[in-house]
């Protein structure tokens, strides 16, 4: 039988990292796309060990740079394979900034680094059967009220970047519904995912007194997080492709995230930057 494929983003630590594991157990060749070598090497050695594994590849990726969103999707696409599983996980919350491109840190990074990402692997999931995108999003995006476009390419404006953040993991909805209206009819689903209050570093920007606050909420270990993550890629038939989950079941986003013309509004501009910054 023919080995499956996927790439996770953000595969060296928290959901990520538990994503390349659960897939590794299930004997799919995993590559790990992260920032550091160093810091994926503990995910590339757990792997390694799982009985029946394949044998998994690091990938090089910075999302707040368009040039290194082209190397990863470059490196993959020399290697010729096709792709099953691409899981846009990597994100931040909590920082201030711009990308290299001068796009909004969180929405430059946690969207459109993966609008490209996914843009550019589109050969490689069309030429394997059934592929799955899976956007990680969070139930954060119900806060936002509009989308204010000209602001996307501004330094983060909210002193927490929060506001920002949730913007980001709104535009993850609105480009899962989007790519499920364009690329469903040959074969390839989407899925967005809260993965729930989940345990890792994403929390090291928030003030230390307030991390207690988040733990008396209840917050899943990253594995739980991760399984909620993955039951998109498996435990659901393409008929719910385009769709938001949580708590692995199919949930209704906020009415903005369901708003068709912004989905494509949304893609338009995309796709026009992403053309601007082409190589
Ligand atoms: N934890 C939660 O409660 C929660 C809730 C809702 C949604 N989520 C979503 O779940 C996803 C995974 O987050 P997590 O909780 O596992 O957080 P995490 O432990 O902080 O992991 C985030 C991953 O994203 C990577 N990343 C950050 N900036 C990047 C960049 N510029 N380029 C490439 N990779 C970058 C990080 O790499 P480095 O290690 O190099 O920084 C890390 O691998 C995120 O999309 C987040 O929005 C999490």
């Amino acid at each position: 039988m023919k080995v499956k494929t996927a790439i996770v983003t953000g595969a060296n630590t928290g959901i990520g990292k538990e994503i390349a594991l659960f897939l590794g157990k299930r004997g799919i060749k995993v590559f790990l796309a992260s920032r550091s070598y160093e810091r994926t090497l503990p995910v590339i050695n757990a792997l390694e060990k799982l009985r029946g594994a394949q044998k998994c590849e690091w990938i090089s990726l910075n999302l707040d740079s368009l040039g290194s969103v082209h190397t990863c999707a470059d490196t993959f696409l020399k290697k010729n394979a096709s792709l099953n599983y691409l899981f846009n996980n990597a994100g931040f919350a909590g920082l201030r900034g711009l990308t290299k491109e001068g796009f909004e840190l969180a929405f430059g990074v946690n969207y459109f680094g993966h609008y490209v990402l996914t843009r550019r692997l589109e050969t490689a999931l069309l030429s394997s059967k059934n592929a799955r995108i899976i956007n990680v999003s969070s139930k954060i995006h119900n806060r936002v009220k509009k989308l204010d476009f000209p602001s996307l390419r501004k330094f983060t404006q909210s002193s927490s970047g929060i506001n920002e953040y949730a913007v980001s993991k709104l535009a993850n909805i609105l480009f899962t519904c989007e790519l499920h209206r364009r690329y469903r009819s040959v074969g390839l689903s989407s899925f967005a995912v809260h993965p729930g209050l989940v345990d890792t570093d994403i929390w090291r920007t928030l003030p230390f007194f307030l991390r207690p606050l988040l733990k008396l909420r209840g917050m899943l270990s990253a594995e739980d997080g991760a399984k909620n993550v993955v039951s998109c890629a498996f435990d659901f038939d393409t008929t719910l492709s385009g769709q938001y989950f949580s708590k692995c079941l199919p949930t209704k986003p906020s009415k903005l995230a369901m708003e068709e013309k912004l989905a494509v509004e949304l893609w338009e501009k995309s796709e026009s930057w992403m053309d601007q910054y082409s190589r």
